[in-house]
């Protein structure tokens, strides 16, 4: 893998030229060509000079995997068609008949790929609130194999103790996978892989690439023999990204520092002024002294993203009808500010009875703050507020 970047390297020096020098190329292009070509001639029958067949490896695609890589503080980058294509393969480590224990306040869509996919295929998968520690060491049996963690979870953004979680599992089992999905975060503000974790997972469609017009997923890992075997099934299952995607991805992480900082400024932003609001209940977001888990979030993570969820006093859907600079849209992580109901939207995939539990109610907001001016934003959920009453 070619990576000239020094592990000591700061975050934005990394993203911008791990993977990225222009000597690898015999053009010495600045910006990496994106190489279409889905087969690479060979200098005899099994010669080539590193590329083969594009689903087997692809020059634009490596040149992402190893920034990527570098990002995470990893060896091994390794991307997807989707975040949930990443989900599929890593769970695909985990053999027929043994357990997954996942959090059950994650993403919709794994929800319901554990529920309806994984379960129907043997592979046994039981929720709990991973919150507590002792939940997830309470449900480890002889065949548990992978602890799969969101944190901040969606759309509750309650926070998980990675490292705690992590010894407290390999002091069971130390085979027992840990992967950390840090989409909602990702690297410039948590780094799973320092805390212990063995995979880490990411919808890239979301803030690592910022701009709402590509999917994909990435896994990125220490592990040899987790690297080695996630490599082999990215070519053996099919599930990889376009090169055209991944050079749109690889441009995107140049401005990710910039982009996580202004997020996490818009957010906070918005998360104090809806706490001061009449209209509102309650406000969520892990820099506010009122999360729970305020603590844990300035100990394991150094900064949040644009992620906001809120309970209203009013009618939720008259609300997101009348806001002008929010889009009314599912996804997260873009440029521009989105909200959403995750009880019809995003988590309407989750089983009635287990969103009534966790919360997941009408009055529950989500919001994907972006990167627009501050008084606009706080001016279109003003007006807003004061029309759905
Ligand atoms: C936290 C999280 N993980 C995974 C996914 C799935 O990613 P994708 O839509 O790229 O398949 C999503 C999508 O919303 C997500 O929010």
């Amino acid at each position: 893998m070619f990576n000239r970047m020094s592990t000591k390297k700061g975050f934005a020096t990394k993203a911008i030229h791990a993977g990225q020098d222009p000597l690898q190329w015999s053009h010495c292009a600045v910006v990496a060509p994106i190489v279409l070509s889905t087969t690479f001639r060979q200098d005899g029958p099994g010669e080539h000079r590193g590329y083969d067949y594009s689903r087997s490896g692809n020059p634009t695609r490596n040149v992402l995997e190893t920034c990527l890589a570098a990002l995470d503080g990893g060896k091994y980058g390794i991307t997807f068609a989707s975040g949930l294509g990443a989900t599929t393969v890593v769970t695909s480590l985990v053999p027929t008949g043994d357990h997954i224990i996942s959090g059950d306040d994650i993403y919709g869509g794994t929800n319901r790929f554990f529920q309806r996919c994984l379960c129907t295929h043997s592979v046994e998968v039981t929720f709990v609130d991973t919150v507590d520690v002792n939940n997830i060491v309470a449900a480890v049996k002889p065949s548990t194999k992978m602890i799969w963690l969101e944190t901040p979870t969606n759309p509750l953004l309650k926070l998980v103790d990675i490292k705690a979680v992590t010894e407290a599992v390999k002091k069971i089992n130390p085979k027992i996978i840990v992967v950390v999905d840090n989409t909602f975060l990702t690297c410039y503000y948590q780094k799973p892989l320092e805390l212990g974790a063995d995979i880490v997972v990411y919808s890239l469609t979301k803030y690592m690439n910022g701009h709402a017009d590509v999917i994909m997923g990435a896994a990125i890992t220490n592990r040899d023999d987790i690297g080695e075997r996630l490599k082999f099934l990215q070519n053996a299952m099919g599930v990889v990204p376009s090169p055209f995607d991944c050079s749109m991805v690889n441009r995107s992480l140049k401005t990710l520092e910039l982009r996580m900082q202004q997020h996490m400024k818009n957010g906070l932003a918005v998360a104090k002024f809806l706490q001061s609001h009449p209209h509102v209940e309650k406000v969520i977001h892990p820099y506010l002294p009122s999360h729970p888990q305020h603590e844990l979030a300035l100990r394991q993570t150094s900064g949040h993203s644009g992620m906001v969820s809120f309970y209203l006093k009013g009618d939720s859907k008259k609300f997101l009808k009348a806001l002008n600079v929010f889009t009314l849209a599912e996804s997260l992580g873009g440029y521009e500010s989105l909200a959403e109901l995750p009880s019809v939207m995003t988590h309407s995939s989750v089983p009635e009875e287990t969103r009534a539990i966790l919360g997941i109610n009408d009055q529950l907001i989500r919001l994907s703050v972006g990167l627009e001016t501050e008084k606009d934003l706080l001016a279109d959920l003003d007006q807003a507020l004061k029309a759905c009453q």
